[in-house]
């Protein structure tokens, strides 16, 4: 670490040269040392994550997320179950699971794989960086790291599973058991995903389970959606209050699995306030995205979230996020479209919400309210 530049930063300094180094990212900005956040992380004040302004920010300690039992999905209890998922992806939008079947190992292999990827010195993260939204292995810091004028806390490394036989070999080949894990994880996450679209496909009433085939069309396009994992690091933060790990954000695909370790950040925004989800240990947290939303004409919600940063201790987190297949239109199911339930959202695809997240629209209007018909 050079003092020079550590002053630089102290003293909030920032210039063209500090903006080139916000560019390498948080993990890199704490490897040189410093005690303060940087005036380019800090959220105005009615964001923080402790404001009281606007959407009351203040936080609802006894509030719990619903918990799915997995295993009674596969057994006797089924309907019981799916009746469980209705009600929380109606409520909320959210929920843990609980009994998901994935290996113990698998799990600890990819937390630990994870760590010690961003851990490697930043010229090998740095061989990964891009600012192609398309690329199927990216490594980049804050949300949108071309557009954001304020950077969030957080580096990442997304990996797109899709053909697996074309993007494996450019999945990082350091640390070298990364591409072995993640393969693991993201088989273990896929087939969770199938077991539970199919289950919510269910519980909205359009599987037809006296069907042996069971192979509806709904069914068939979510199977063959895409799948891009992506690896969160919040590394800790100096002064976590000014900052977040994640603005509010929904996801915009079908479905997220959300593995998180033992360190909580992650909220969800709950009749206006904002509700921690807490690590539940062998958990996974899943949520509804955007493209199940307007497939369920609104019956689901796809909730608002943000991450906070942790004073002492860095987190990791691996999102699984599922979509339909790129060229694919979304749009609410015909099913549950009638007189009383009228089509709420407009056909969207993956290439329209790729150019609004490039575009320099409106942040604080989502990409979801951007379909919503008035
Ligand atoms: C995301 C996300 C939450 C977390 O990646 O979209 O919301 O806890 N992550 O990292
Ligand atoms: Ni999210």
């Amino acid at each position: 670490m050079s003092a020079g530049t550590s002053l630089a930063v102290e003293t909030n300094g920032e210039n063209e040269s500090m903006e080139s180094e916000f560019q390498k990212g948080v993990k890199h900005l704490c490897e040189r040392g410093i005690t303060k956040v940087p005036t380019k992380y800090i959220w105005p004040i009615p964001d923080q994550p402790n404001s009281g302004n606007g959407n009351s920010s203040a936080s609802n300690p006894n509030l719990k997320l619903p918990i799915i039992d997995f295993a009674k999905l596969q057994g006797s209890n089924r309907s019981q179950a799916i009746n469980s998922i209705r009600n929380a992806c109606e409520k909320f939008g959210f929920f843990q699971l609980v009994n998901h079947d994935i290996p113990k190992d698998a799990i600890e292999s990819i937390i630990d794989v994870s760590k010690r990827f961003f851990e490697l010195p930043f010229e090998e993260r740095s061989k990964y960086m891009s600012t192609d939204m398309r690329s199927p292995v990216r490594y980049g810091t804050s949300s949108n790291q071309n557009k954001d004028d304020i950077f969030c806390w957080r580096d990442f490394l997304k990996l797109s599973c899709q053909p697996l036989s074309d993007v494996l070999p450019l999945w990082p080949s350091s640390p070298v058991d990364l591409r072995q894990a993640v393969l693991n994880y993201s088989k273990n996450t896929k087939y969770l995903y199938l077991m539970l679209t199919e289950a919510i496909l269910e519980s909205l009433g359009l599987m037809d389970i006296t069907n042996n085939e069971n192979e509806n069309d709904e069914f068939r396009e979510f199977k063959d959606g895409s799948q891009l994992i992506v690896v969160n690091c919040y590394p800790a933060c100096p002064e976590p209050d000014l900052t977040l790990g994640l603005p509010p954000h929904s996801d915009y695909g079908l479905l997220t699995l959300l593995l998180q370790d033992e360190v909580q950040g992650l909220q969800i925004q709950y009749e206006g306030r904002w509700v921690t989800v807490e690590p539940l240990p062998d958990s996974l947290v899943v949520n509804i995205g955007d493209h199940l939303e307007i497939f369920s004409n609104g019956k689901y919600r796809s909730l608002i979230h943000r991450v906070l940063v942790n004073p002492s201790k860095s987190r990791i987190s691996i999102a699984s996020l599922h979509s339909l297949p790129f060229n694919s239109v979304v749009q609410p199911s015909p099913k549950l479209i009638n007189e009383d339930n009228p089509r709420r959202y407009m056909d969207t695809d993956f290439a329209s919400f790729l150019d609004y997240s490039s575009s320099s629209e409106s942040k604080r209007k989502s990409f979801l309210e951007s379909r919503k018909l008035s």
